[in-house]
Formats: structure tokens, C-alpha cells, sequence
């Protein structure tokens, strides 16, 4: 018999006909003489429920059938009365495929603290929070590329090993093959990486632009969409040590356009997630309603997910300069009292997520798009502005999350690229390549980085990043 799936059970027009049905228990109730399964197998965040004859059954079988386990169903789909659902299942048959101990399984029918579901990741796919944004987090997965493949972008696949640091920021993790406790060393007594297996120092990618740059002087509009990897030492609920980053590379495209892109694909995929996944985002907008009743009137969220996601799909994104930012945190109350962590003194100062969320939170209420930022605070490879201070760097700032977007026009003109990685210490030697797009046939060009897990975390509402990837990596931790 052909195996279905609930979600595809629940939506046909089958009642009557007979059913197979293979699927993990949520919860079991009942009776002397009938029980009441709650079945999921993951297609949908709607169980579907199963009665079963228990003088029918054997006992046995009955018994074997607890929260976690798995099993096979055959039985008719009848339409239901109780459930709150379209149809149930009588079963005439059930197969029990995988027990599940009732007094070993962590995950018992009761609500667990996410940080307990964090410590068993290989189980929590089995709840209905984490079903829920692993199949939002699919869907924007395929929203990216339905994006970008409709606009005539192509993905490029960027190389995850290398050897360059594309932000500069010296946060990468080392790829080697030497002996750790007896590497060979030159004559200096350092490390000699020309023995090692690609003969030179290489790392885990921290970003794929430089190379997607080099794909947008020929193709023309390319984006990547790969892991990234950050040695950064920040314990916090917007940061990974690996996470996943969406690059857009359009050549010709100047600061605005490149801020019109970004701004187009966020409410894309916004909207793309409002239209599919409505049941998810219904669950997970009830579930942070529920937490919201036990907190402090003022940290509550102030639109309920769905209306937040439609807001932002409605509304144009506020922009704005570095400058004029620095002005209004110059002159906000918070600034004025002392309040924040990190006073705001003037240009130059970079901006902690305590200004960000100030400006997005409090200030404008909406995202926020801030451009031209001092040269210093940014990387090497931002084009440089008249004013000879600034760079055509923008920063999309999002509610709840901070900084979601980093992007920038790049500096197409050779020397003035090498006089900034002369000034900022960069290796010439290493980006020679990179250098040559600027010496043959070089063109305006912008592109952009979206943080893949930080919208997650947006669209879900889910509070920290961890929470939204399925096996996350943190400082200390590489469980799984
Ligand atoms: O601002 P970033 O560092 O920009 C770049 O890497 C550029 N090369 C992008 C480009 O222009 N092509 O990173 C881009 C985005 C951030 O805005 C943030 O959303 C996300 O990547 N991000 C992180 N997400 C999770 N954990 C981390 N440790 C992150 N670091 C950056
Ligand atoms: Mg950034």
C-alpha cells in the first residue's frame, strides 16, 4: 500500500478510504478500551490522530506505543468529531518500527526549556518548535534561489578552503595537515607551511565575495550561498562560529542599487514565507505570545510575528547616513543619561548592537539601511567617498537582530584599492588575483552579505540564533 504523508492525508478528499500511514507518536491517551495517538511524521505542524481498538490491538503492541516511538498505521480515514481536525484514522493495524523507552526518551509530552532541546539537537526535530523552523528555514532556502534565479543572477559556488581573509578581520580557522606536535619549521624556526598539504597557510572561508567579484566582471549578476566560518569569541544569541551567508555580486550596480536589492530580497523573502508557511508562523506567533505572558510589559514583542512580517513587507526600509545616525544616538535620551554601555561620542565611533537596536527599536521603529561609514571602521575593499573619510559601506538593521545585512560598492580603481590595503597592512601577495580584476577591464560593482540564520531568527522570532540551524557551532561547542 502507498505510503502518505498527514499533510497530504489531511488535505485530500479521501474520506473512507483506507490508509497507510508511517509516523513518530507525540502523545497517547485513552481509555480502558480505545487510545487516542497523535501522530507526526514532520510534513506538517498538524498531528493527525489515530484511534485505536485496544481489545483489537493486543495489549502488547498497545504498550509498545509511547511518546517517541515509531510506528506504521493502516487503517480508515474517517472524518472526525473531536479532534479538531478534518479526518482521523481507525486503525484495523498497527506496527510498532521503533520503540521508544519511556523512561530513557528526554523528550516527554510536556514542555521542555530550549536550552534542554539544545543539548539533545539530534532529537529536537521531533517538536513542533523546530519542525517549525526547519521547514521555514527550507522554504527561505528555496526562496533565495528563486529569487535570484528569476532576476538572472547565477550561484556561484565560492571555494570554502582558501587562503585570503576577505574582511580582514583575522578571525579564521587554520586548514592544515601538519604534524601538530612536530610540524616542520623553516629556518626563522616558524612553522613552514610550504610542507603543508596546499603549501601555503590556507583557512576556512570567512565570506565568498572576493571570489563571487571575480564571477560578477564576467557573468555579470552572480550570488554565493555557502558556509562561513568565523573564529569570532561571541557568546551571544545573534552569532555562530559556522552560519551560512547569502552574496550577491552585480557589476554595474552602484550603493543605491545594491541597497534596492537588498531591500527587494528581504521582503521577497518575507513574503515568500508568509505565503508557505502559514501554519508554522501561526504556531511559532502563539508559542511567543505564550512566553510574553510571563515577562515584564516592556520586553514584550510589540506586534504579534505575523503582523511584524507584514509590516516589513508594506513598508520602505528608512536609510540614512552613518553621520545622521550618529547624530540622532548623539542626541537620544539614553546617550544623554548615560545609559548606554558604550557612549556615543561622534564620527568614528562604531556602532555596538545597544545603538543599532536603539535606532531600529525605539527610533525609526522599521528596518534601518545606514551608508557611508568612517573608512576605518570597515574593510579594505569598500570604495572610497569625496570626502576622503568615508566608504560606501551600508549596514541593514533589523528589529530584534541588529545588523542582518553588511554590504558596499567596492572600489574598482587600482590605486586607490592598494593605497587602502597599504594603510590597512593587507597582503598584496596574497590577493594578486584580486588586484587584476581591477587592472583588466574593471567596472563599478556592489554586492552584499546576508547572515541566512539572523532572517531566520527574524521570521521565526525565535530568540537565539542557535535555535534556528540545526547543529549549532559556538565557541566550545562542536557537539553532534
Ligand atoms: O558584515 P559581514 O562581515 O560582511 C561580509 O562578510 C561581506 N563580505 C559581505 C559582502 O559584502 N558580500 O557579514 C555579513 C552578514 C552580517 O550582516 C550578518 O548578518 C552575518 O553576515 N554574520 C553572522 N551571522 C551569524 N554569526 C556570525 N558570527 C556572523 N557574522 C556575520
Ligand atoms: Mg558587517
Amino acid at each position: 500500500m502507498k505510503r502518505e504523508s498527514v499533510k497530504a492525508l489531511l488535505a485530500s478528499e479521501k474520506a473512507g478510504a483506507e490508509v497507510t500511514l508511517s509516523a513518530w507518536v507525540r502523545t497517547k491517551r485513552g481509555s480502558k478500551n480505545v487510545a487516542f495517538i497523535a501522530l507526526n511524521d514532520g510534513s506538517t505542524q498538524h498531528n493527525v490522530q489515530v484511534v485505536v481498538d485496544l481489545e483489537k490491538m493486543g495489549e502488547e503492541t498497545v504498550e509498545k506505543v509511547t511518546t517517541g516511538s515509531c510506528i506504521r498505521v493502516t487503517g480508515q480515514l474517517v472524518e472526525s468529531q473531536g479532534s479538531g481536525q478534518k479526518y482521523e484514522i481507525e486503525a484495523s493495524k498497527v506496527e510498532v518500527l521503533g520503540e521508544a523507552d519511556a523512561n530513557e526518551y528526554p523528550l516527554q509530552p510536556k514542555k521542555h526549556s530550549l536550552e534542554f532541546l539544545r543539548e539533545n539537537a539530534h532529537l529536537r526535530f521531533r517538536t513542533s518548535t523546530f519542525s517549525a523552523v526547519s521547514r521555514i528555514r527550507h522554504t527561505l532556502i528555496f526562496a533565495v534561489h528563486n529569487f535570484f534565479n528569476s532576476r538572472g543572477f547565477y550561484n556561484i559556488h565560492t571555494p570554502i578552503i582558501t587562503g585570503s581573509d576577505a574582511e580582514g578581520a583575522g578571525e579564521t580557522f587554520n586548514v592544515s595537515t601538519l604534524d601538530k606536535k612536530n610540524p616542520p619549521l623553516t629556518e626563522e624556526g616558524e612553522i613552514d607551511y610550504k610542507k603543508d598539504f596546499f603549501g601555503k597557510l590556507t583557512n576556512l572561508t570567512v565570506s565568498g565575495q572576493l571570489e563571487a567579484e571575480a564571477a560578477a566582471m564576467a557573468l555579470g549578476k552572480v550570488y554565493t550561498f555557502g558556509p562561513t566560518f568565523r573564529a569570532e569569541n561571541s557568546n551571544t544569541t545573534r552569532h555562530l562560529a559556522e552560519f551560512w551567508m547569502i552574496e550577491p555580486e552585480v557589476a554595474f550596480n552602484e550603493l543605491e542599487d545594491n541597497i534596492d536589492l537588498a531591500e527587494d530580497f528581504m521582503k521577497y523573502m518575507i513574503a515568500y514565507t508568509l505565503e508557505n508557511c502559514h501554519d508554522d508562523l501561526v504556531y511559532l506567533e502563539n508559542r511567543i505570545i505564550e512566553e510574553d505572558k510571563n515577562k515584564k510589559a516592556e520586553d514584550r514583542q510589540p506586534m504579534d510575528l505575523i503582523e511584524k512580517l507584514k509590516f516589513v513587507v508594506e513598508n520602505d526600509f528608512e536609510r540614512l547616513t552613518y553621520t545622521e545616525a550618529i547624530e540622532i544616538l548623539r542626541n537620544s535620551k539614553p546617550n544623554k543619561k548615560k545609559k548606554f554601555q558604550y557612549p556615543v561620542e561622534g564620527f568614528g565611533t562604531d556602532l555596538q548592537s545597544e545603538h543599532e537596536r536603539y535606532l531600529v527599536e525605539k527610533h525609526f521603529k522599521k528596518p534601518v539601511v545606514l551608508t557611508d561609514y568612517p573608512k576605518e571602521i570597515k574593510a579594505f575593499y569598500m570604495r572610497q567617498n569625496e570626502d576622503g573619510k568615508t566608504v560606501r559601506a551600508m549596514d541593514i538593521l533589523f528589529p530584534g537582530i541588529g545588523e542582518m545585512v553588511g554590504g558596499s560598492q567596492r572600489e574598482e580603481r587600482l590605486d586607490l584599492l592598494l593605497n587602502r590595503m597599504e594603510e590597512m597592512d593587507i597582503e598584496k601577495e596574497e590577493l594578486w588575483w584580486y588586484l587584476e580584476l581591477r587592472k583588466f577591464g574593471t567596472a563599478p560593482h556592489s554586492g552584499f552579505g546576508l547572515g541566512f540564520e539572523r532572517l531566520v531568527q527574524f521570521v521565526t522570532g525565535m530568540g537565539n540564533i542557535r535555535d534556528v540551524i540545526p547543529f549549532p557551532r559556538t565557541p566550545k561547542n562542536a557537539e553532534f
